[in-house]
C-alpha cells in the first residue's frame, strides 16, 4: 500500500514557528509533546514518547543504532534540526541522497530524515530487499502539495487541446511520486536544484517547450540562465478553473518556451531584495549565497545560487574572514555558522523561518522508528506501488544520467 503523508500546513503555522527560531544557536528541542505545532502532527506514535527530553531521546537512539548496527542507514537532509542530523550516516541535498539509495543496496533499512518525497524517491531508487523508512508520516513539503497529480493532468490535456507543443513535462524533485511517473511516461524527467540547468538542456535536445512543475522560481531562475526571456515564459494558475489555459490566452502559451507551474517554497519565498540590499549595507564585502527557490530577483541580486550541498560546500571551502549572507532554512544556515567559526555565516531574514514539515522530525519519532525495528516491527514505510515506482525510476534514472 502507498503511503500516504497527512499534510497540514499552512502560512500561519510556518509563520507561528518562524517567530520562535533563534539564529545564533540550533533550534531546541523540547519534548514531543510541547513543540507547539504537535498538535498538527503524526498522533499514533506510542504516548511514552510524547515526555521523553532531548538527553533521554539520544540516550535511546544511540543504544537502538548500536543493536542494528549495519542493517540500519539513516540519511539526514541539510534542514534536518541538529538533534536528528548527529544520527546522519550521510547528509546532503534532495540529490545526493537519492544517489546514495541508487547506489548502496547494504542496508536492510533506510531511515530518511527529510520530508515524504526524497522518502519515495529513495524507496523508487534502492533495492527490493531495502525498506525507506520516513520517521514522522506528516513531514510532507507544501511546495509538492502544491502540484496536485489530478491538476497537472488536466493542465497537460488542455494544454495538448490547444495545440501547445512539442512539450517536455520536467518536475522537480519536491513532488509526488506519481507525477515522476507522469514525466517518465510522457519521455520526461526529474531535476533537482543542484542539477536543473543541464536538465533543461536536456529537455530542450528533445522538445520545443518544458512544461515545470511545481516551482515557479526554481524554473524561472534556471531558465534566465539559459538566456530564456520572461517573454519566453508563462505562469500556469493552478488555481484555476479547467479550460482557463492557466490564466493565459493561446497565443502566450504557443509563444512560451518554458511553462512554470505557479507553486513556491513558503520558506525561501519570504526573501526579499530589500534583504539582500541590507546585508550589503551592513557588509559592504559580503557574498550573498542563495537557493534557487528563492525569487527571481533575490536570485539575480545575489552573488551565487545553488543546492543546500552547493551553499554548504561554497561557504566550508571559502577562505577565513569571509563574510556570508545566507538565504536558506534556518537549521542549515545555522550549522553553517557554527561550523565554520573564521567566517561570518548569518541569515538574510531577520525573522527566521525553519521549514516546519522538515522540521516534524523530531527526535521522538526517530526514537520510535529504531526501536520498532529492533523489536522486529517494521512503522512508517514509504512504499510506492509497482507501476508507479517503475515510471518514476524511468525519469529518475534519466536525471542521474544527465547529472
Ligand atoms: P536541495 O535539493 O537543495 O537540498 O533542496 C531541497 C529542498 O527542499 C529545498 O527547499
Ligand atoms: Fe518543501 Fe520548502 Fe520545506 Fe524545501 S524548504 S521541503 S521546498 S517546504
Amino acid at each position: 500500500m502507498k503511503a500516504q503523508p497527512v499534510l497540514l500546513v499552512s502560512e500561519e503555522d510556518l509563520l507561528n514557528e518562524a517567530m520562535e527560531c533563534p539564529a545564533d544557536r540550533p533550534l531546541e528541542t523540547r519534548p514531543l509533546a510541547q513543540e507547539r505545532a504537535f498538535a498538527f502532527w503524526q498522533k499514533d506514535i506510542p504516548e511514552e514518547y510524547w515526555h521523553l527530553d532531548a538527553q533521554q531521546l539520544k540516550e535511546r537512539i544511540t543504544a537502538a543504532r548500536r543493536a542494528l548496527g549495519r542493517r540500519c542507514v539513516v540519511l539526514g537532509h541539510h534542514y534536518q534540526r541538529e538533534d536528528i542530523i548527529q544520527f546522519a550516516d550521510v547528509r546532503g541535498d534532495s540529490f545526493k541522497l537519492a544517489q546514495w539509495a541508487a547506489q548502496r543496496a547494504e542496508a536492510e533499512f533506510i531511515v530518511f530524515c527529510g520530508v515524504h518525497f526524497m522518502a519515495e524517491a529513495a524507496d523508487i531508487l534502492s533495492q527490493p530487499h531495502q525498506k525507506v523508512i520516513l520517521p514522522n508520516m506528516s513531514a510532507g513539503c507544501s511546495m509538492a502539495d502544491m502540484a496536485d497529480p489530478e491538476d497537472v493532468y488536466a493542465c497537460w490535456e488542455e494544454l495538448e487541446e490547444a495545440g501547445v507543443g512539442p512539450l517536455m513535462p520536467v518536475t522537480y524533485m519536491n513532488s509526488a511520486a506519481s507525477l515522476k511517473a507522469f514525466c517518465g511516461q510522457r519521455g520526461g524527467i526529474v531535476c533537482t536544484s543542484s542539477n536543473a540547468q543541464k536538465v533543461f538542456l536536456w529537455a530542450f535536445e528533445r522538445a520545443d517547450k518544458v512544461l515545470f512543475f511545481p516551482d515557479q522560481h526554481l524554473g524561472r531562475n534556471t531558465a534566465l540562465k539559459l538566456g530564456i526571456s520572461l517573454d519566453e515564459m508563462a505562469v500556469w494558475d493552478y488555481t484555476l478553473p479547467y479550460s482557463s489555459l492557466g490564466g493565459n490566452d493561446v497565443e502566450k502559451l504557443r509563444r512560451a518556451k518554458v511553462i512554470l507551474w505557479k507553486g513556491h517554497c513558503s520558506v525561501h519565498q519570504r526573501f526579499t531584495l530589500g534583504q539582500v540590499l541590507e546585508a550589503r549595507r551592513r557588509y559592504p564585502d559580503v557574498k550573498v549565497i542563495v537557493h534557487p527557490e528563492c525569487r527571481m530577483e533575490v536570485v539575480q541580486a545575489a552573488d551565487m545560487d545553488g543546492s543546500t550541498e552547493f551553499i554548504a560546500r561554497t561557504i566550508a571551502e571559502a577562505p577565513p574572514g569571509t563574510k556570508w549572507a545566507v538565504g536558506t532554512e534556518i537549521n542549515l544556515v545555522s550549522r553553517l555558522a557554527r561550523e565554520n567559526p573564521d567566517k561570518l555565516v548569518f541569515c538574510l531574514d531577520p525573522v527566521v523561518c525553519p521549514c516546519s514539515t522538515m522540521y516534524r522530525i523530531h527526535p521522538a519519532y526517530l526514537c520510535w522508528v529504531l526501536e520498532e525495528l529492533v523489536e522486529g516491527r517494521i512503522v512508517n514505510q514509504v512504499k510506492v506501488d509497482e507501476e508507479t515506482a517503475h515510471w518514476a525510476r524511468v525519469a529518475l534514472e534519466r536525471m542521474l544520467q544527465v547529472a
